[in-house]
């Protein structure tokens, strides 16, 4: 095996180096209280040893990254239905574009933009008994950790700067594509990306995508064929218009958030959760991508 812990200390010292020249989401006023200067790695490998640098422990908003959770979830309950209200190509465009979605009829590029996002979560809210708790314990049960939550205060922020978020909703609903109300769908949706993790529970949860959709708990979360496609849009759809550069720089399905947190895996090997605040212009974390270009490169490890 590999010394991964040398690994991650080396790219740790490395990247502590160089200017972090990210900058911290404001859009979503709570999210700008973090400090740019937090950093963490984690590392789980499928056999079961894990490895960490920096603030590994430290929770943070998971944002976007609970896209591929609330995607997972509808998948597992309705299965290729799915497809019919939103698709499975790259858009890109930047996460809140909106001039596509008029264009295509209210039909999303992708369940990773947030249109695509906004979508699931309506298909959630109308099956679901009780749709926030009922997630809530999907990921819980997927990261096999009962004391991940929401954090209300940052829920509570983009629902009063959510203003794009609206725009997307307000657009689906003129489609047909959103079947509950605009305000209880976006409730949803601001409430799944306000969760709050570190990188040793993301690397956790994510094991089941890495692990033909077996979660550390030992259940089978989703199907070997359902984990495979989940990775296959992450592969091309899970930074936006960075998912081309991802590939190239890195070479892993994975999927971003403006909080700052990075999950990527390699089937049947390994799921790595990076953790930078500072963004770069894409909205993706900024020491994050180098983080795993670095660690994709020194350990030869990528689906390439
Ligand atoms: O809807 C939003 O704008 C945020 N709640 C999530 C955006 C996000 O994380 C994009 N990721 N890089």
């Amino acid at each position: 095996m590999q010394d991964y812990q040398k690994i991650l200390n080396n790219i740790h010292k490395t990247l502590s180096q160089v200017e972090n020249k990210g900058e911290v989401a404001n859009y979503i006023p709570e999210l700008a209280k973090v400090s740019k200067d937090k950093f963490a790695i984690y590392l789980n490998t499928i056999n079961a040893n894990n490895f960490e640098v920096g603030d590994a422990e430290t929770a943070f908003s998971i944002q976007s990254i609970s896209k591929v959770f609330s995607l997972a979830m509808a998948f597992a309950n309705q299965g290729n239905k799915l497809w019919e209200r939103v698709d499975v190509e790259p858009s890109g465009n930047p996460f809140n574009y909106l001039s596509l979605l008029e264009r295509e009829k209210g039909i999303p590029r992708n369940p990773l933009i947030n249109s695509g996002s906004i979508v699931i979560a309506d298909c959630l809210v109308s099956s679901l008994e009780n749709p926030k708790e009922d997630f809530l314990q999907f990921v819980r049960d997927l990261a096999n950790d009962q004391s991940i939550d929401f954090d209300k205060k940052v829920a509570e922020s983009e629902h009063k700067t959510g203003f794009r978020n609206y725009a997307i909703a307000n657009l689906l609903k003129s489609f047909g594509n959103l079947e509950n109300e605009v305000e209880t769908v976006l409730d949803f949706y601001f409430h799944q990306c306000s969760i709050a993790m570190n990188c040793k529970q993301l690397s956790n949860a994510f094991f089941a995508f890495a692990n033909q959709g077996i979660c550390m708990g030992g259940n089978a979360c989703l199907t070997a064929t359902q984990a495979k496609r989940i990775n296959a849009i992450m592969l091309t759809c899970g930074f936006y218009d960075e998912a081309g550069e991802f590939a190239f720089e890195v070479g892993l399905p994975g999927k971003s958030g403006v909080g700052g947190g990075i999950v990527a895996l390699l089937p049947n090997e390994f799921v790595i959760t990076t953790w930078s605040p500072g963004l770069n212009d894409k909205g993706n974390s900024y020491l994050g991508m180098k983080a795993l270009e670095q660690f994709t490169t020194q350990t030869k490890s990528s689906i390439f």
